[in-house]
């Protein structure tokens, strides 16, 4: 049985995928900064745009680039008309834009929702006494967008920070386990010099775990190098 899937505008990247990413679930994408998460969105967006449906894209950080987006997809104000781009500047507006999705699917022609990222804004609402209470509306956003993507059948492609996991020599999403569980496909972007980056399938319901992928970033986006390259 075929899964439908999303191009995402990157060959190197949908071949990792089995396709694109899946119509029905949650990707989460992560890496350091500037290993090319916003640029995925952006990447991926035009691609549902090009198939004639809208994007929600939902911008914690502030940095929605239109010049970005016009290197990427060559015709930015018309693409803009295509997404409807959502702002929140704190967890409380990022949660109620999270719960009204719904109703935006159910008014409009969406092909797919970003949140980039889930824990800009997370991360800023924490302190010492408001762990439990924090993650655990983490947890309903993420369960509330997991059961829009299999009921509205819509790709959604949320983007995660880490950092270092000194007791295991490895890196850790910022949200731990919560994002882990909802979503269905894990990506790993690694970021070496030059716009050269490594994608890693860390979890995938139908691709095996540790398939890679190179990408390098360039004037258009993600694209697959001309030829591998070795680091040494
Ligand atoms: N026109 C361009 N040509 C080549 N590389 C570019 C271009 N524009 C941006 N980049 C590269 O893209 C990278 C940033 O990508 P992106 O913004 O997607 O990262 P990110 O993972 O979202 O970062 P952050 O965690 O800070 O949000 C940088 O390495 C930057 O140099
Ligand atoms: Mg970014």
């Amino acid at each position: 049985m075929k899964v439908e899937r999303l191009s995402t505008g990157c060959e190197a990247l949908d071949e990792l995928l089995g396709g694109g990413i899946e119509r029905n679930t949650l990707t989460n994408a992560y890496g350091p900064p500037g290993c090319g998460k916003t640029t995925l969105c952006l990447q991926t967006a035009v691609s549902c745009i090009e198939e004639g449906k809208k994007v929600v894209f939902i911008d914690t950080e502030g940095g929605f680039s239109k010049e970005r987006l016009d290197q990427i997809s060559g015709n930015a104000e018309e693409i803009l008309d295509e997404i409807i781009l959502i702002e929140p500047d704190d967890f409380d507006s990022q949660e109620e834009n999270v719960e009204r999705l719904e109703s935006i699917c159910d008014k409009k022609d969406i092909g797919l929702i970003v949140l980039d990222s889930l824990v800009t804004l997370y991360r800023l609402e924490l302190n010492d006494g408001n762990t439990r209470e924090i993650n655990s509306r983490l947890a309903n956003q993420l369960s509330t967008l997991s059961n829009l993507s299999r009921k509205e059948e819509v790709p959604i492609l949320i983007t995660n920070q880490i950092y270092s996991d000194v007791e295991n020599g490895g890196v850790e999403l910022v949200s731990r386990d919560i994002a882990k569980y909802q979503s269905k496909c894990l990506l790993e972007m690694k970021k070496f010099e030059k716009g050269k980056r490594i994608m890693i399938l860390r979890k995938h319901r139908s691709q095996p775990e540790g398939k890679e992928s190179q990408v390098v970033i360039t004037e258009n986006g993600l694209e697959k190098p001309e030829k591998k390259f070795s680091f040494m």
